[in-house]
């Protein structure tokens, strides 16, 4: 079968196209023959290792010291696709179904077929969606509702989202919107119509307004990107007002989460969900993408071939939403 070998760290060259021998699933597994995957900003910070401090020390030792270890060298953690074969022991799926699933980080979804383990993060694909719609859904979605239910957002309150329209930003928008909130979405210049279209009722162009500046105060502020002191929003939230930050990278949380919690607020940071609840969630999209509650923004399409090209587009932070990878079309 074909897949995309991340040979060693570095640049969009290290992934490579080979021929590789086709998996054979474990009693307890599925096979896959995978139809749509995508490129997202964390398979580029994984291919580059671009994490700072201990973070870069904890994914050299997850994935592999000096390059990516042989069971983690096909990325990819997001897929959609139809089962092939079934291990002798699976029951909950059968030859023929479609369906979509997160790989989490055993990756392995840049190739054309893959095993996931039956009681993985699986599902049946939603009826109402393509493969590549339905691909781009469990990273982002998963992370968006991780945060999402733990702010418990009620109905009138109001909701920015710093990243909005990424592909945990632009869930996040949609569920906030499921909610009730009233929603402002920060982002790039070209993506402002893509947010409104999706819900936004507000839209700031982060590289033209500095939202912290214009004295509005919200009850949840979900920070997508990170990179910044929760001392910048402090001023941006309303008493008891919620600061969500999906991009921990290992900085002064606990510094920054005893400063919010002696000001009154919540900063909630980190994601430690089990496999059940992650499952739970999964199916919870599910169920609003069949109502026509949550739909995927989809960027751009590359072939399998073309995931070197798909990185280097990602990396330009010029994508709206995410970029789909199709194979085996
Ligand atoms: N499990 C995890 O921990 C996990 C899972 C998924 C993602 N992540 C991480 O979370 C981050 C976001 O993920 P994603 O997939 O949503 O990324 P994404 O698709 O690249 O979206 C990020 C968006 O934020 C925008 N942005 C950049 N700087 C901004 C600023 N100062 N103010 C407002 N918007 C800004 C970017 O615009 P530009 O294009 O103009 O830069 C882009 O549109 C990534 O670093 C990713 O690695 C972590």
């Amino acid at each position: 079968m074909k897949a995309i070998i991340c040979t060693k760290y570095g640049s969009p060259d290290v992934l490579q196209l080979k021929d590789i021998e086709k998996p054979t699933p474990k009693d307890n597994e599925i096979l896959v023959k995978i139809h749509a995957t995508t490129v997202t900003m964390a398979d580029c910070e994984m291919r580059s290792l671009k994490f700072s401090g201990w973070l870069k020390f904890l994914m050299r030792l997850g994935l592999g010291f000096m390059r990516p270890r042989k069971k983690h060298n096909i990325l990819g953690q997001e897929l959609a696709g139809k089962i092939e074969s079934v291990g002798s022991e699976v029951k909950l799926f059968k030859k023929g179904d479609p369906i979509f699933a997160s790989t989490g980080f055993n990756f392995g979804a840049y190739a054309e077929y893959v095993c996931l383990p039956e009681d993985g993060i699986v599902l049946i694909k939603p009826d109402n969606m393509s493969y590549e719609e339905a691909a781009a859904v469990p990273t982002g979605g998963l992370e968006a509702l991780h945060y999402l239910r733990k702010a418990n957002i009620q109905k009138g309150q109001t909701v920015l989202i710093r990243g909005a329209s990424g592909s945990i930003g632009t869930v996040a928008i949609q569920l906030s919107k499921y909610y009730g909130a009233k929603v402002t979405g920060v982002d790039n210049p070209k993506s402002l119509e893509v947010m409104k279209s999706i819900g936004a009722d507000k839209v700031i162009d982060y590289t033209k307004e500095d939202f912290t500046q214009n004295g509005i105060t919200y009850d949840v502020i979900f920070d997508v990107i990170g990179k910044s002191s929760y001392s910048d929003f402090q001023k941006s939230l309303k008493k008891n007002g919620i600061y969500l930050l999906a991009n921990p990278q290992l900085k002064l949380i606990n510094r920054e989460k005893r400063a919010a919690n002696k000001s009154g607020m919540k900063y909630i940071s980190g994601n430690m969900d089990d496999k059940k609840e992650v499952i739970e969630q999964l199916n919870f999209l599910r169920k609003l993408i069949e109502e026509g509650k949550l739909k995927s923004v989809i960027d751009k399409r590359y072939p399998l071939e073309q995931i070197p090209e798909a990185h280097r587009y990602v990396e330009t932070g010029k994508k709206t939403g995410n970029v789909v990878i199709t194979v085996n079309q």
